[in-house]
């Protein structure tokens, strides 16, 4: 049997393996040198659109010796030009990982098993890992650490609700999601993130009330109500998020101190007002960077065997 690690889900580190991620991408934004990927091709395959998912991938290869190649959604047709265990089953012959972005999450995970090079989630419609790794590195740096923080996620419980959910439980975090009913987590993502909290000491509340959720938090986070993929949704669900937007009078109801995050792209005059990702409470910018050097902190776990 392979013994090839994948990064589909969050889960697929353990909790100590996400803290070692984390640190080694703080140290790699602090200036540790590595060329953990020298001489390794990495490709990227990617379905949808991307700014801070494609850059930070390219650059972080790149910084680690490494060589990235991407194919962009025509190029290869996963699954309608080629089967998709076909697609592993070559790049597995000639690269040495690849970064998939793609919709369906059960692609991935039927890519992964025939692959025998590791396959890294860059956002499918279940999951964004990569997303929760950066956010944990950020919010580790703004607090100085990840013990106990109290993250109100408002909103969609998408696939960065979900990865973040996953994510804080691993960490002992304790998250509060305030959604509208029917938009809340998966049962199997609340599930899971239920068992994980069991031996962390996390905590995950689903709530309908933005502002009690963001009562004593010390992160308010939010995505976008529609995600890729789901264009055709976009009328019923603005109305079904009314009053589920992010703003400075929201915050004024969280404790003094609070600060704001969100993944990006944003959509202003939906989740977030005109002007929030500017907020002084805003570290949606430091938070975008860290993508850079949390990603750096999982290839050179994952690929380099390091
Ligand atoms: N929930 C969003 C995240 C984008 C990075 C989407 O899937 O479109």
């Amino acid at each position: 049997m392979s013994s090839v690690r994948h990064f589909l889900s969050v889960t697929d580190l353990a909790p100590h393996e996400v803290r070692e991620v984390i640190a080694r991408g703080r140290a790699l934004k602090a200036g540790e040198r590595s060329q953990a990927l020298a001489g390794k091709s990495i490709a990227i395959l990617f379905e949808k659109p991307s700014l801070r998912t494609k850059l930070s991938f390219e650059v972080g290869i790149n910084r680690l010796g490494g060589h990235p190649i991407y194919f962009s959604e025509d190029e290869i047709g996963l699954g309608i030009r080629e089967p998709v265990q076909d697609v592993a089953r070559v790049m597995s012959r000639m690269a040495d990982a690849v970064i998939i972005r793609t919709f369906s999450h059960a692609l991935i995970e039927e890519f992964a098993s025939a692959a025998t090079i590791p396959v890294v989630n860059a956002l499918t419609d279940g999951e964004h890992p990569c997303q929760t790794l950066a956010d944990l590195q950020t919010i580790e740096e703004c607090r100085g650490s990840l013990n106990d923080v109290k993250v109100a996620y408002i909103g969609d419980g998408n696939n960065v609700a979900a990865s973040l959910a996953l994510g804080l439980a691993s960490t002992g975090g304790r998250l509060t999601i305030a959604s509208p009913p029917g938009y809340e987590l998966p049962e199997e993502i609340s599930a899971d993130a239920g068992e994980i909290n069991a031996k962390s000491g996390g905590s995950l509340k689903q709530i309908v009330d933005p502002i009690e959720a963001v009562r004593d938090a010390d992160i308010v986070y939010t995505d976008v109500w529609t995600s890729m993929g789901q264009e055709a949704e976009r009328q019923v669900r603005l109305a079904a998020f009314e009053g589920y937007q992010v703003n400075p009078e929201l915050l004024d109801h969280a404790p003094d101190g609070v600060r704001f995050m969100h993944d990006l792209p944003a959509h202003p005059g939906e989740e977030i007002s005109d002007g929030m990702l500017t907020d002084p409470r805003s570290i949606v910018f430091d938070q975008a960077e860290n993508r850079l050097h949390a990603q750096a902190g999982l290839m050179h776990f994952l690929f380099s065997g390091a």
